[in-house]
């Protein structure tokens, strides 16, 4: 059992996480061996049956104009009537921050670990990702919106079929001052348990 001599500053990096927006990020970005810690974090979570049921796909700087190119195609191909903004959101999209990694869920069918937990396993990954970079004095961003709901764009990723997007994490340094957001009243959200009925 590693003791952590430094909890204080363990427990403050957990109560300082914060998200920044993903449009804000700029260089410098994780450098490759930087890049390898975050993602050996997010491989670090727990995992009922030991399936590693995610994967990473990282989308290099130099390949982030073909794959916004790719998110046009997959967005025109789905939804024809696709306004200009909805397409070139997807440019944008693909262009923000130095680093952006796309995480797979993959769900084993017919086992007994129900999907549900190996989908919680890719959050999971997900959210060490974040807490990794802010480690490292990085910002980060989960997002997700259409392209993580195309089964055309989990394809263009190389995923399986039945593969889901868990999100989609940018990486970078903030141009912007950190903005704390109201975070949820605990005594609203927890409550002791006694038996009912
Ligand atoms: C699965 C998931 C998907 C998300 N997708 C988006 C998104 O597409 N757009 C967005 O503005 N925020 C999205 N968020 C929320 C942000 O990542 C972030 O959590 C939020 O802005 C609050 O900031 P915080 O992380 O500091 O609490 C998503 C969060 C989760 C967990």
């Amino acid at each position: 059992m590693t003791v952590f001599n430094d909890r204080t500053s363990a427990l403050s990096l957990l109560l300082t996480r914060r998200s920044a927006k993903a449009r804000d990020l700029a260089g410098p970005g994780p450098s490759e061996a930087e890049l390898r810690q975050i993602l050996t974090v997010a491989a670090r979570v727990p995992d009922h049956g030991k399936l590693a049921p995610w994967r990473f796909v990282i989308i290099p700087q130099e390949q982030r104009d073909a794959f916004g190119e790719s998110l046009v195609a997959s967005l025109k191909a789905e939804k024809p009537e696709a306004s200009e903004v909805e397409v070139e959101a997807q440019r944008q999209f693909a262009r923000q921050a130095p680093t952006m990694i796309a995480v797979l869920s993959r769900v084993k069918q017919d086992i007994p670990i129900p999907a549900w937990e190996q989908e919680l396993s890719a959050g999971a990954a997900c959210q060490n990702m974040l807490l990794a970079a802010h480690a490292l004095g990085y910002h980060a961003n989960w997002l997700t919106t259409w392209p993580a709901y195309s089964e055309k764009v989990v394809a263009l990723l190389g995923g399986e079929p039945g593969d889901r997007i868990a999100g989609f994490i940018f990486i970078g340094t903030g141009t912007r001052p950190d903005e704390e957001r109201p975070r949820p009243n605990l005594d609203a959200i927890t409550t002791l348990w006694s038996p009912r009925g």
